[in-house]
């Protein structure tokens, strides 16, 4: 568990698929807050961690079923407020002698719902039923319902499918809901977690001016005099843990930036420029763009293109890395989703699509300990203490760049060559997407080269040039993705500037595929 010495709100999850919504819900508020697995949670860990209030997660169990996932008894002891979501709502009446009851009857209920108020109304409640038709979409997902309620509980909202759909033990600030209030379809619902937290007495300390000089003392306590090396990719993670180490230990670091020669224009030069000349920071520049290049020569299986290049960068970084005296910590950008991720009990086998760039390894291979200063993080508070930290908007708000770079986005053979025109269109669309204001809307934009030529006529002459695809998507998360609808006229207007530009495409196509069933990448 971590050292934060912020109010803390701990979340037990059993297992449902929107437990990490409640701690964005919770962060927004400002709130510390930490998701447990429930089988991570004993009695000692709740000493430990002395929650200020306690979050029962939904899961997909029956709490009807012998050996259901349940919290540790003592929890109720803490003299905290605890609330229940859906199957939590059912752990709670079920550990505290009320009653619930197997889905198969008439009352599971999926998706939108409506809930009423009872006549009495509570704190909990603060900003609810405001609207005229005095009721409260809400989002449901339960197949069990909560039959009897236990002692000290009452209800304070219905639904046709939940009567007890709101339900309190006032006197032990015990609240317990069946529908889902962090989802976006509970529209009211951060209202409720807010009121929540209230009642808790959160002061709502957690804030990145705060979390900045925290990790500052934690790194310095954690690194002592030793001398920590540090993975540059330009990326915002990396970039971001870069200078608050940086801001924490100085001298002492040292950052590795692998150049594999498959970056966008000029990014080399200004991820040097920006960490060597403007933050002072020692960074070595690998400038191994042969090395990769020649070693992927006749490669076209995007799988081996992977894999070669993960291989090569950790080979890379090590070399380098080991010329850094006495180097005993590597810094990571990992970030709370990977945290979540590994300890997470319902995170089963999945298919592999694409070998993800993962240097995951090299700790151990290279004998280094971790300092990992964002562990503690979402994606949007990364953005959020960079720019604490000063790193330019412009820099913070850039669209996300896979490990693999360009490769991956030129199918079939990679030649300079092809690198080359890549760069140079990829630079043309990104400038427009700019010029006409549309890059904050769009997750994520990039063009790639086809592996194949195409004839065309230009002057009076014929030509036989590259066929080039553009991308562009709105997304949340790069799970799945949506493509971006272009005006025709931006379209055209963006076509003409790329074959006029640059030599040596003739042809341009939009990729108008969504994800699923496209991945975002060609490759
Ligand atoms: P796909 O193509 O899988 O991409 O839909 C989803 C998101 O992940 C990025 N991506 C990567 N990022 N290493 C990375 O750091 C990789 O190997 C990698 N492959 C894909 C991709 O750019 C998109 O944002």
């Amino acid at each position: 568990m971590s050292q934060t010495s912020h109010d803390r709100l701990l979340i037990i999850d059993f297992g449902s698929q929107v437990t990490q919504l409640i701690a964005r819900r919770l962060r927004e508020l400002k709130v510390y807050c930490e998701i447990h697995p429930y089988q991570n949670v004993t009695a000692e860990t709740l000493r430990e961690f002395a929650p200020k209030a306690v979050i029962f997660s939904g899961g997909p169990d029956s709490v009807v079923r012998e050996g259901s996932p349940r919290p540790p008894k003592e929890v109720y002891d803490l003299g905290v407020p605890i609330l229940g979501i859906c199957y939590g709502q059912q752990v709670m009446m079920q550990d505290l002698g009320g009653m619930v009851e197997a889905g198969e009857s008439h009352t599971a209920e999926f998706g939108r719902a409506y809930v009423q108020p009872t006549e009495e109304r509570i704190d909990l409640l603060n900003g609810w039923f405001l609207e005229g038709s005095g009721r409260e979409q809400v989002w449901m997902s339960h197949g069990d319902h909560v039959s009897k309620l236990a002692p000290g509980f009452k209800v304070y909202g219905t639904s046709p499918g939940a009567p007890f759909a709101i339900t309190a033990d006032l006197e032990r600030r015990f609240y317990a809901v069946q529908f889902h209030p962090e989802v976006h379809h509970t529209p009211n619902g951060a209202t409720l977690y807010e009121n929540f937290v209230k009642d808790a007495g959160f002061s709502g300390d957690w804030t990145m001016a705060a979390y900045r000089e925290e990790m500052i003392a934690a790194i310095r306590e954690q690194v002592g005099d030793a001398h920590v090396i540090c993975g540059l990719s330009g990326g915002v993670d990396s970039s971001v843990t870069a200078i608050l180490l940086h801001e924490a230990i100085g001298e002492q670091l040292t950052c590795v930036f692998v150049d594999h020669g498959l970056l966008r224009l000029n990014e080399a030069e200004e991820v040097v420029t920006m960490f060597r000349d403007h933050y002072n920071i020692n960074l070595i520049h690998a400038d191994e763009s042969d090395l990769f290049l020649g070693e992927l020569e006749g490669v076209s299986d995007p799988e081996v293109k992977r894999k070669t290049i993960g291989r090569l960068f950790i080979d890379v970084f090590q070399k380098y890395a080991g010329e850094i005296e006495n180097a005993t910590f590597l810094a990571q950008g990992t970030l709370y989703p990977d945290v979540i991720e590994s300890v997470s009990f319902s995170g089963g086998p999945s298919v592999t699509i694409k070998s993800h760039h993962n240097v995951g390894g090299l700790p151990e291979k290279m004998g280094l300990k971790l300092v990992e200063p964002l562990r503690e993080l979402f994606k949007d508070e990364v953005r959020a203490l960079g720019t604490e930290l000063g790193l330019p908007a412009s820099f913070i708000g850039r669209h996300p760049f896979p490990g693999p770079g360009l490769a991956i986005r030129c199918p079939g053979e990679i030649t300079r060559d092809k690198l080359e025109i890549l760069r140079k269109a990829d630079a043309v669309y990104i400038d427009q997407i700019r010029k006409h204001g549309l890059y904050d809307e769009i997750w994520q934009a990039f063009a790639a080269i086809l592996p194949m030529r195409t004839v065309g006529v230009m002057g009076d002459g014929r030509t036989y040039d590259y066929a080039l695809a553009l991308r562009a998507v709105t997304s949340v998360d790069g799970m799945t993705a949506d493509y971006y609808p272009f005006s025709h006229d931006f379209l055209g207007e963006t076509s003409t500037r790329i074959i006029n530009e640059v030599r040596g495409v003739n042809r341009v196509f939009y990729d108008c595929t969504s994800k699923p069933p496209g991945t975002i990448e060609l490759e």
